[in-house]
């Protein structure tokens, strides 16, 4: 096989596409949150607005943070010398771990290396060692679930999306003695739709299923500590394993799971992406404890969090712009092809110093592409003025507007 000729092939289709993911080069500046300077070859970096982070909070170049991460460097170092058990069990994870198990009220929690790592991990180690183990998947379920449960080779059962029906009648026709997981997400991040977790759990629990919830867009920014939409909602302890990142509205990076004790240990004694992978660096833990304690003592940071995507989307909407209903801090804006999408995404960019990554498959379905806004607290009004004087020149010039209505 000509390897390279195969490579090169795949990419052109990519292109034909329009689906060729080109990376924006941002360097980011410390106090100008959501400023940040536009590196390209052969031209001099300018700044520009960024409007698409999932920095929620802007919590990454928060002074308690960068201060607890420049400290822990200067204390500790750089690496954490190893896996959890070789060497890399430090007083700053435990006192992380400590802190998330208080925030979402579990007995422990558990740190990995991202998100993607804690949901894959969790999920492929239950699925695999439950014996018999069934796993119930919501149908928009993140990458990172779905990649857990194929590898954990457990039977998969997939319901539609937010549909309890749906997850009610799978259940009912399953054996009752059969060990069983319920994965669902809180926030949807593409649609920014919210699941109605106490029912979801309450059927579940009806089944003698455990639940697993991913709260990943949700922690820092939902319920009055910041728990997430479980907390919101009253209904923490309905959840049985919580699944969060500390990369989003913590600022950092790494993620984390919370549940009982014996829950907690059971993965960390045979999840192998816990156990062979060296764990997060001091450094990171600090500053995700600092940030997890900031982000849980400044409710008004949630409350003008979702003031400003509740704003937004207003003002999308009184020009026409076809916002799509989202419920929650994130503001999708349809497109509905790949191509002008990301036409869409580079005008913003290069006319109005503008950035938001175009979406497209495999993230979301052909034929729904979009912009996904992601408004925080740090957007001013003048930046939000901006924003949708810019899209209503880009809608104009690619004729998005006739388009989305023709739909
Ligand atoms: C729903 C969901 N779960 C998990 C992850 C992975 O989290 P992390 O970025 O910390 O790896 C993501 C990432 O975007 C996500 O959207």
């Amino acid at each position: 096989m000509d390897y390279q000729a195969f490579f090169a092939g795949h990419l052109d289709r990519l292109r034909d596409e329009g689906r060729y993911r080109v990376f924006a080069e941002l360097e980011r500046i410390v106090g100008a949150f959501p400023r940040a300077r536009l590196h390209r070859a052969g031209a001099t970096p300018r700044e520009v607005t960024v409007w698409c982070s999932n920095d929620y909070l802007g919590m990454s170049q928060h002074p308690t943070v960068v201060k607890a991460m420049q400290a822990a460097i200067g204390a500790q170092g750089s690496g954490a010398g190893g896996t959890r058990n070789i060497a890399g069990t430090n007083t700053l994870h435990v006192a992380l771990e400590h802190e998330l198990a208080r925030l979402h009220e579990k007995e422990a929690a558990l740190v990995f290396t991202s998100g993607y790592v804690a949901n894959e991990t969790t999920l492929q180690t239950l699925g695999a060692m439950l014996p018999g183990c069934e796993l119930y998947s919501d149908s928009f379920n993140h990458a990172s679930m779905i990649a857990g449960i194929r590898h954990s080779g457990a039977v998969r059962k997939i319901f539609r999306h937010n549909d309890t029906a749906h997850l009610e009648q799978l259940l009912t026709a399953a054996d009752p003695e059969t060990p069983k997981i319920v994965a669902f997400e809180s926030v949807y991040s593409m649609d920014g739709d919210i699941s109605p977790i106490g029912t979801m759990c309450d059927i579940a629990h009806r089944h003698n299923a455990l639940t697993y919830l991913d709260e990943v867009h949700a922690v820092g920014m939902y319920g009055n500590r910041g728990a997430g939409v479980a907390e919101r909602d009253g209904v923490l302890a309905k959840v049985d394993i919580v699944q969060g990142t500390l990369a989003k509205a913590f600022g950092v990076v790494g993620g984390y799971i919370a549940s009982t004790a014996a829950t907690v240990d059971f993965i960390r004694s045979c999840g192998n992406g816990f156990i062979f992978s060296t764990s997060m660096p001091p450094a990171i833990a600090a500053a995700a404890l600092a940030s997890v304690r900031h982000v849980t003592n400044h409710p008004e940071l949630r409350v003008r969090h979702q003031e400003r995507a509740a704003t937004l989307k207003r003002r999308l909407q009184v020009v026409g712009l076809p916002v799509m209903p989202s419920i929650s801090h994130i503001v999708p804006v349809s497109v509905g092809d790949a191509a002008l999408c990301k036409q869409a995404s580079d005008l913003l960019l290069d006319r109005h110093d503008i950035y938001v990554q175009p979406i497209n498959y495999p993230t979301v379905p052909r034929g729904t592409e979009r912009l996904r806004i992601t408004p925080t607290p740090l957007h001013s009004d003048e930046d939000m003025a901006r924003l949708v004087k810019a899209l209503e020149s880009v809608w104009q010039e690619l004729e998005l507007g006739r388009r989305a209505a023709a739909e």
